[in-house]
């Protein structure tokens, strides 16, 4: 670096996944890693006092100044910071207020967003939505599936669209990635129930773009090219760590969402 260019900020991202917690400092300006991932294994009982442990490590390996902030991306609708009702982790986590908790465990302040809601901010402003007007869905598939919906580059938090009913059932149990794995479905059959799923989100929001996210985004070219929408249908650019960055980048933000 040039001795007097000013450094970057940053901010510490962390994504509290159904399998894994994910955490990296993030580069504000670029949207960059600042230093490389760290994953720990969610714990099998995913208690608040088992993840905020788990928190607690990860913020401790980075050693960074006390005052880069924390941005955390949590598997539920979020309330200005309070687990409003969960999916996917130990049940006994609604209702807690989690920079409450992270700042009981680390000692820091920190900001909570639905992680679906980090991840639409983060291809917002860095990915594959970046610059885009009008309606734009961010969808994660994983464990469970994630909604984001951006509104002329602004983000209408927790709208949780996975758990729309379809056919009797609770989307996300017939189309996260998850139930491809737990079924064994072909990228054919799985495609069917992506095609469904997003049909119906077509229906109700008439989206003109729909960024596909989550681990499963990498594997983009075996089911994205057999889905027929109206809407334009990408991979999210910054895959699997764009809810880290958008944890991040909403963490240091004047005016964070809802979290
Ligand atoms: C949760 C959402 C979350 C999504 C992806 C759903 O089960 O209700 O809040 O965004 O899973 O993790």
């Amino acid at each position: 670096m040039h001795e007097n260019s000013t450094p970057h900020p940053l901010a510490l991202g962390i994504d509290v996944g159904g399998s894994g917690i994910k955490g990296a400092p993030v580069d504000l300006v670029t949207g960059d890693f600042a230093a490389e991932r760290k994953r720990i294994k969610t714990p099998a009982a995913s208690t608040p006092q088992a993840v905020a442990e788990v928190l607690d490590e990860l913020v401790d390996s980075f050693e960074l100044p006390a005052d880069v902030p924390i941005g955390v991306a949590f598997p539920a609708p979020m309330d200005h910071g309070v687990v409003r009702f969960i999916a996917n982790l130990d049940k006994s986590w609604k209702g807690v207020n989690l920079p409450e908790l992270v700042h009981d465990a680390t000692g820091r302040r920190c900001t909570a967003v639905n992680d679906a809601d980090a991840a639409g901010v983060g291809e917002q402003r860095y990915g594959a939505a970046k610059g885009v007007d009008g309606v734009v869905l961010v969808a994660t598939l994983g464990t469970g599936i994630g909604s984001a919906l951006i509104v002329d580059g602004v983000l209408v938090p927790n709208t949780e669209l996975g758990h729309l009913e379809i056919d009797g059932h609770d989307a996300e149990t017939r189309a996260a990635d998850s139930a491809r794995e737990r079924e064994d479905l072909s990228w054919e059959k799985w495609a069917e129930r992506l095609q469904r799923y997003f049909e119906t989100v077509e229906m109700l929001l008439s989206p003109d773009l729909i960024v596909v996210g989550g681990g499963v985004s990498k594997h983009h070219e075996k089911y994205l090219p057999l889905l027929d929408l109206r809407a334009t249908v990408v991979p999210a650019t910054l895959r699997n760590a764009a809810g880290i960055v958008g944890a991040a980048a909403l963490a240091a933000s004047e005016r964070p969402v809802r979290g």
